[in-house]
């Protein structure tokens, strides 16, 4: 694409000269897929991870050093499904004194999915609650799978979506541990597979941004996609929650709308799994797994990637 030099000086620095590489990590960085990422009030982050029955790790600072702290839900889920020893796409929020972890229970390809929830007041041991409520079978327009809680202070909604079509939203009840009514769906790509999941919400300002990762997600040592069908970060947005999401040429994104935010450059491939951290001394922060094309493509390779995000244009920017 041939850029006018009016647009490349109105764009930021990182457009021009491609994306920002993530920030340093140190300790363990892999085992990092699907991440979520949150700092207990004594300064330690914790990330959660898919697989191991959600893989724990903590680190002294946001880049590391990351140790191993066991799984969040060692016996398994209670959901009575297959993948309940397995569990995937963890999502943490704490609400008053309590941090509610949601996981997903299924498997590749498969629509008899489930969205659990678990609890903890200390990040380290967890109460499993199994399901919220947020099931799905064959025949149904979604997949019950990467569950990811928005709180607005007083309303609680769930998105959660992968493929079939793609991302919705639903109400939950306070405290979040079931879903309520009222579940639409926010995005869909209407072309191909729909290859669209794992979204997030971020309330930024006056809006709400929908992040979330279109393309394929994995197996990318056996079976690499055609050049930018591979896994990226975009993002919508809306003055609601629920519903109305644009991207910033005024797309909807329920009828393929996304403006991209972090997709493969350089050394980093196939970006995704990601949320939105608000960080005490950073702010905004965004946080992925990408494949490190300098050390290899398998799943287990996949590292933890962090860059601060910029909204000060309106659209998030990753610096
Ligand atoms: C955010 O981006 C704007 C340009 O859109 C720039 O002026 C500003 O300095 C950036 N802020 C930070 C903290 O990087």
């Amino acid at each position: 694409m041939r850029y006018s030099i009016f647009a490349s000086l109105l764009s930021a620095v990182t457009t021009v000269y491609g994306y920002a590489n993530p920030m340093a990590c140190t300790g363990i960085c892999t085992n990092a897929h699907d991440p979520a990422l949150i700092r207990h009030k004594d300064g330690t982050y914790w990330r959660f991870s898919t697989g191991g029955k959600i893989a724990m790790h903590s680190a002294p600072a946001i880049t590391g050093p990351w140790t191993y702290k066991g799984a969040a839900i060692p016996s398994g889920s209670k959901i009575n499904l297959a993948g309940r020893n397995d569990l995937w796409a963890p999502d943490v929020t704490l609400v008053g004194s309590t941090y509610y972890l949601y996981y997903t229970v299924s498997s590749f390809g498969s629509q008899n999915s489930a969205i659990g929830v678990a609890t903890s007041t200390n990040l380290k041991t967890w109460t499993d609650h199994g399901s919220t409520g947020i099931t799905s079978s064959a025949g149904k327009n979604f997949n019950a799978i990467d569950g990811a809680l928005y709180w607005d202070g007083s309303k609680f909604v769930m998105s959660y979506g992968s493929f079939w079509n793609d991302i919705f939203a639903v109400n939950m009840a306070n405290p979040p541990l079931k879903s309520t009514s009222g579940a639409a769906n926010i995005a869909f790509k209407p072309s191909g597979t729909h290859a669209q999941e794992g979204p997030f919400i971020a309330k930024n300002g006056n809006y709400h941004y929908l992040f979330f990762s279109a393309g394929q997600c994995c197996g990318f040592d056996k079976n690499r996609p055609a050049r930018g069908q591979e896994y990226k970060i975009q993002v919508c947005r809306s003055k609601s929650a629920t519903g109305g999401f644009v991207d910033k040429a005024g797309k909807s994104c329920t009828n393929g709308g996304g403006t991209t935010v972090l997709e493969s450059h350089g050394y980093v491939y196939g970006p995704g799994g990601q949320g939105v951290y608000y960080d005490p001394k950073l702010g905004p922060v965004l946080y992925y797994h990408y494949v490190d094309t300098r050390v290899g493509y398998a799943d287990g390779m996949k590292r933890f990637g962090i860059n601060r995000l910029n909204f000060s244009s309106g659209w998030p920017v990753v610096v």
